[in-house]
């Protein structure tokens, strides 16, 4: 989340990143062996929202290389 920000791309968000609300949710297209492993929290978050597993919770990812994404809204 805080790399797409600063990159000047919108990111969908009503709990500021605090990893309550998913609507940060990003489908990853390309390189997600480029990012870090979901954490509890984003599991059990995906889980409650029924968060397809396509897609990570951006503001609960940490980007460590290059990857593809899109969202439903750019
Ligand atoms: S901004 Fe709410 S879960 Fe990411």
């Amino acid at each position: 989340m805080r790399a797409l920000l600063a990159h000047g791309l919108p990111v969908a968000s009503s709990c500021h990143g605090e990893g309550v609300c998913s609507k940060c949710r990003v489908r990853i297209l390309a390189g997600a062996e480029n990012l870090s492993p979901e954490s509890t929290l984003e599991h059990d978050l995906k889980l409650r929202q029924n968060v397809s597993r396509e897609f990570r919770i951006s503001c609960q990812t940490c980007v460590l290389n290059d990857i593809v994404i899109d969202t439903t809204y750019w």
